[in-house]
């Protein structure tokens, strides 16, 4: 049994939650197989038909709610905590939107493409957790105008959140591990390529290979809640 990696850095896509029921993007009956993300996931999207795309996150936040975790989110969390105990750190960098993460039990989750329950205004900025559907005719909570509330996740050609601390925290693990993603969507889809170049070991936990599979200097293949839990056993951090 490998000692227990101090650093390590995960990063997990929409295969994570496959198993708790949310679709997956890319996958055959993916969300993007059954719906255009150019007209529901883009800022002119919104601007050009903003209840459709509330609607559609509306949807999507229902179908999270509804959702548990499964025992690849939680073999994370307890791995997140183990690492922490043998005195390492455990960075848990997430492209999804859904909260199974945090239900799942984990400490520090960092969303870089936003979350379902949060809102912005695009008036003030402000961003404020949010369970309820958003509609247009409510008023921002923190200045009072209406028509500006949007989803606090990531459109495409918008910029990811944390990219500074997840730089940061790539360039500070020995580990890296890829969970559920297919690699197609960039900055993420650049990590393991990044690790590779910095000399950090790279593993790939997946159904199939993705994209990138020929990066990973290890890969594992099969359902997120067998493969994430044995992965992580192996480590130690079971
Ligand atoms: N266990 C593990 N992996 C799985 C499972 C499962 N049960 N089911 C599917 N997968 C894998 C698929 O093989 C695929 O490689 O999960 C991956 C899902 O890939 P995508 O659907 O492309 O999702 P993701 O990589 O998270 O997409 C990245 O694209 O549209 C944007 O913002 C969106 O965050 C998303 C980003």
């Amino acid at each position: 049994m490998a000692s227990p990696v101090p650093r390590i850095f995960v990063l997990t896509g929409a295969g994570i939650s496959a198993e708790s029921g949310l679709g997956t993007f890319r996958d055959r009956g993916g969300l993007w197989a059954r719906f255009d993300p150019m007209r529901l996931a883009t800022p002119e999207a919104f601007a050009a038909d903003p209840d459709t795309v509330l609607d559609f996150y509306n949807w999507r936040r229902r179908n999270a709610l509804a959702a548990e975790p499964n025992p690849a989110h939680r073999a994370l969390a307890r791995a997140q905590a183990r690492a922490a105990e043998a005195g390492g750190h455990l960075f848990l960098c997430t492209q999804n939107v859904d909260d199974l993460h945090e239900r799942g039990g984990a400490g520090a989750v960092v969303h870089m493409h936003g979350e379902l329950l949060k809102a912005r205004c695009t008036g003030c900025g402000h961003a404020f957790g949010r369970r309820d559907d958003i509609l247009r005719a409510q008023p921002c909570p923190h200045c009072a105008r209406t028509g500006t509330l949007r989803p606090d996740i990531v459109w495409f050609g918008e910029m990811p959140m944390h990219l500074e601390a997840i730089d940061a925290a790539l360039t500070r693990a020995d580990l890296f591990v890829s969970i559920g993603t297919s690699g197609s969507v960039y900055p993420a889809a650049g990590y393991a390529a990044q690790a590779r170049t910095l000399g950090i070991r790279t593993c790939e936990l997946n159904l199939e290979p993705s994209d990138n599979a020929g990066l990973f200097d290890e890969t594992r293949y099969g359902p997120a809640s067998e493969v994430v839990p044995a992965f992580f056993a192996g480590y130690g951090l079971g």
